[in-house]
């Protein structure tokens, strides 16, 4: 049995449509269900549904075959995973935004759920910031001075819209990716190409 680890939420939902438009059917899912794992009717593969931030880990620890997961999340892993596609949907920003630039005559302290990205991002521009992990709300940092900046996730801008933030720079787009362990592409790649082909729909892997 394959197992394709989905991160929970838009990502999931999306992926889980393409599967089911391929025929690979899961009727015991409910979307209202607290239940984390979900076989295929035809008992070939099964669903699990985990933290994005933990899909690559249970991609490159081969715990899961496949995975679907933003390429935010990827760029923060240390997980070795094959990028097998990027299905193009679940496509947003990630941005350095605050309440006013950074300031420029100390250390700025840059709050984030993306502590690596944020110092490459950072360290590649020379300039040395000290930064604080958040797990999320990560817009509230600089609105009580916790924080002079952020780095996060931008996708409609409503959020820093309705708290009056601004975005200063984008460090780089993002967007679904398809990722299988590269062990399991080796030795069930006849069992996984199904399931690939059915989560990348239309495209060519
Ligand atoms: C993400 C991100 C922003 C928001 C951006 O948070 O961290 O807060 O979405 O989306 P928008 O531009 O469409 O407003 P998420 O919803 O994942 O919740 P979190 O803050 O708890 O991490």
């Amino acid at each position: 049995m394959i197992t394709i680890a989905l991160a929970k939420g838009r990502l999931a939902t999306k992926g889980l449509e393409r599967l089911i438009q391929s025929g690979i059917t899961f009727s015991e899912y409910d979307e209202k269900s607290r239940k984390l794992i979900f076989e295929s009717d035809d008992k070939q593969a099964r669903i699990v549904f985990v933290k994005a931030m933990d899909v690559p880990t249970y991609v490159s620890l081969g715990i899961a075959d496949v995975g679907i997961v933003g390429k935010d999340v990827l760029l923060e892993s240390d997980g070795v995973v094959n990028e097998l596609a990027d299905l193009k949907f679940g496509a947003c920003r990630l941005c350095v935004c605050g309440l006013k630039p950074l300031p420029t005559d100390r250390k700025p302290i840059i709050a984030s759920k993306y502590p690596r990205v944020s110092e490459r991002y950072f360290n590649a521009h020379g300039i040395d910031v000290d930064i604080i992990k958040l797990e999320g709300s990560v817009e509230l940092a600089p609105l009580l001075q916790l924080a002079d900046g952020i780095v996060d996730i931008v996708e409609s801008g409503l959020t820093l819209k309705e708290n009056n933030l601004n975005v200063y720079t984008t460090i780089t787009t993002s967007s679904a990716r398809l990722i299988v362990n590269p062990r399991s592409y080796k030795i069930k790649l006849k069992a996984i190409q199904p399931i690939i082909e059915a989560i990348n729909q239309g495209e060519s892997v």
